[in-house]
């Protein structure tokens, strides 16, 4: 770890899951745990439709809402769409921007990226933007260029000020959703070279105080030896995230490493 010791940052992207009732019951459970997160930021990503219900469930508690996508303009007519104010209304102080899911299916680029990122800024909203390399690049050696070009497209023309509201998240694609984890070393290679390109382009203070998360198949079993990866500031979850026992156990392990190490 650069600098001061940092809590884990621990999100949940249940993506398109749960009904509202699910929604309810989930985030109530891990609502109730929070005594457990000792001072840990917890963040949900219910699907648009549960956002209402979340945010009534975690009224009273230290667990943050966001959300799992957004529009870059504040209204109109884009049918299907749902604005950064909008989610700011909801209850969100935090949405995904870029995830890997929204390039593969729905045409997502490093420039509408960077577009969501300025909406969701206006928006005082804060982005989790998402990176990472899909399985041909690792393998022909390109992860850290693939991983260059989406920062500097996606963050092209953003002030320190803004990049320090950002938060970072490296989701190798070949990981997520199939149960193949980057070792430990591997992410901590990628988290480094992300940190050593915000120092480059914004400064060390910028850099050492980043908040980089690692998302692909986190689970209990993983969380500890990731977070003690000096450059691993916690987790975005996807499967995990959906049982309150998997979700409140990898923070529980990433909180014991911190304990450890940091
Ligand atoms: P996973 O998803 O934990 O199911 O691999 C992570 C993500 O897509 O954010």
């Amino acid at each position: 770890m650069i600098g001061t010791p940092r809590v884990p940052f621990v999100a949940g992207n249940w993506k398109m899951n749960l009904t509202r009732a699910e929604s309810r019951e989930l985030a109530g459970r891990i609502a109730a745990a929070g005594p457990e997160f000792g001072g840990s930021t917890i963040v949900l990503m219910p699907p648009f439709t549960a956002l209402g219900d979340v945010a009534a469930a975690l009224t009273g508690s230290d667990v943050a809402l966001g959300a799992q996508d957004l529009f870059w303009e504040d209204r109109g007519a884009y049918t299907g769409e749902v604005s950064g104010p909008m989610l700011k209304d909801a209850g969100c102080a935090y949405v995904l921007v870029g995830h890997s899911e929204r390039r593969q299916y729905f045409g997502e680029t490093d420039a509408t990226v960077g577009r969501k990122v300025r909406a969701a800024l206006k928006a005082g909203l804060r982005p989790i933007v998402c990176v990472g390399e899909v399985l041909e690049e690792r393998e022909a050696g390109r992860t850290t260029a693939r991983i260059d070009d989406q920062l500097a497209r996606g963050l092209d023309g953003f002030s320190r000020d803004e990049i320090e509201r950002m938060i970072f998240a490296y989701e190798p694609v070949w990981a997520i959703g199939t149960g193949k984890t980057a070792s430990p070393g591997q992410a901590e290679e990628v988290h480094a070279h992300i940190r050593r390109r915000l120092e480059e382009g914004y400064g060390k203070t910028t850099a050492s105080c980043a908040i980089i998360l690692y998302g692909g198949s986190v689970k209990p079993a993983n969380s500890n030896p990731l977070f003690k990866e000096k450059n691993i500031d916690g987790f975005l979850v996807g499967g995990a995230s959906l049982e309150a026992e998997s979700f409140i156990g990898i923070v529980r392990e990433a909180l014991l490493a911190y304990r450890e190490e940091k």
